[in-house]
């Protein structure tokens, strides 16, 4: 099996390695791909390097063509920060990334597509405090209705095309929510939680205190994390599932943690280092109006993907330990 990776980036690789370890033909595109940072999550001759921009649909399809691909995992994309930068990136690169995926797997008649949606889309629920774990919307009655930012808006056009292409083309396409990723890796930390963890953890602050006044790095109350590792890992189910009934999927670990719970975890793995912070801000995670409370469903990807989430917080911190480390 050949399979296309968009975006070199740090779940792109972990992607990546878990499909080269298979013996697979793995060929990762990126518009800017890093071969010494590539290099620290698997052997670079175990993976095919191709430069591009998944904005350009012709040298997409070319390079698809050249590898003969059978399948794509679309992970590359401009994230949060990037968008709040360059608000146009949300819809030529997120956006119309994903339209020419789709476009070229419809093309190319390619076996199935994976792609890398975001659970911001749910966001603006909290406003109404929910009872219960937030089921998976499917339907799309509330998370269509106003999603909380450029790069949840653009997540969610891409959805609504990936589902369109899957139904009208009759292609196999999973969507895949990912909450927020914990992750580090010797590539640049693109997302919030990298970069809380990369602070956390002292990156740049020798033996020297921790002190996290960043408000976007603070919460009050809870946020559903995943590892990145479990994130390539749900990749894989996505492209090996028999079947996709139901195309989107929530990627969480269906637990939440609270702000407090990463200063223990961070002072546990560095028993001496003072770690202390600014007064937490009002908001939830990453600067979203209001605190949430309560996890994600993920009974769907259990049930049709066979994906369950293993790893917990301090496992999560002491593998990003490691990176700060090296
Ligand atoms: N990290 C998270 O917390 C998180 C959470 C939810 C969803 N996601 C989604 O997961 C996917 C992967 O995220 P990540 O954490 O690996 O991010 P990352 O920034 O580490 O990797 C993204 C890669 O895409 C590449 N890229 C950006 N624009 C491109 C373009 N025009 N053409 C080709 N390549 C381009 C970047 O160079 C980068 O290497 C993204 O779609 C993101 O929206 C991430």
């Amino acid at each position: 099996m050949s399979t296309l990776i968009t975006g070199a980036g740090l779940i792109g690789c972990q992607t990546a390695a878990l499909l080269a370890a298979r013996g697979e033909k793995v060929v990762l595109l990126d518009k800017a791909p890093q071969a010494q940072h590539i290099a620290s999550v698997l052997p670079l001759e175990a993976v095919r390097i191709e430069t591009g921009d998944i904005s350009d649909r012709r040298a997409l399809i070319a390079t698809l063509e050249r590898h003969e691909v059978q399948q794509v995992v679309h992970t590359a994309a401009a994230l949060s920060m990037a968008i709040r930068r360059e608000p146009a990136l949300a819809a030529d690169v997120n956006f119309m990334g994903t339209v020419h995926v789709l476009e070229a797997a419809r093309l190319l008649g390619l076996r199935r597509v994976v792609c890398a949606s975001s659970t911001t889309v749910y966001y603006p629920i909290f406003q109404r405090a929910p009872t219960a774990p937030l089921n998976e919307d499917f339907a799309f009655h509330t998370v269509s209705e106003r999603p909380s930012r450029l790069y949840a808006a653009s997540k969610l056009a891409g959805e609504f095309f990936a589902q369109h292409y899957a139904q009208t083309f009759d292609l196999s396409i999973a969507v895949l929510r990912y909450s927020a990723v914990l992750g580090l890796w010797a590539g640049p930390n693109h997302s919030v939680p990298g970069r809380l963890m990369a602070q956390l953890l002292g990156q740049g602050a020798g033996e020297g205190p921790v002190h996290i006044s960043d408000p976007l790095l603070m919460w009050r109350g809870g946020e559903d994390f995943i590892d990145a590792r479990e994130v390539a890992r749900a990749n894989v189910a996505a492209l090996d599932a028999p079947a996709l009934p139901s195309c989107v999927y929530t990627i969480a670990s269906g637990r939440m943690a609270r702000f407090d719970d990463f200063i223990e975890a961070a002072r546990q793995l560095q028993p001496g280092r003072p770690i202390g912070h600014a007064p937490l801000p009002e908001t939830g995670f990453a600067g979203f109006a209001h605190p949430r409370d309560l996890p994600f469903d993920i009974s769907r990807a259990k049930a049709e993907l066979d994906f369950e989430a293993q790893h917990d917080l301090l496992e999560s911190l002491r593998t990003a330990q490691r990176w700060v480390r090296t």
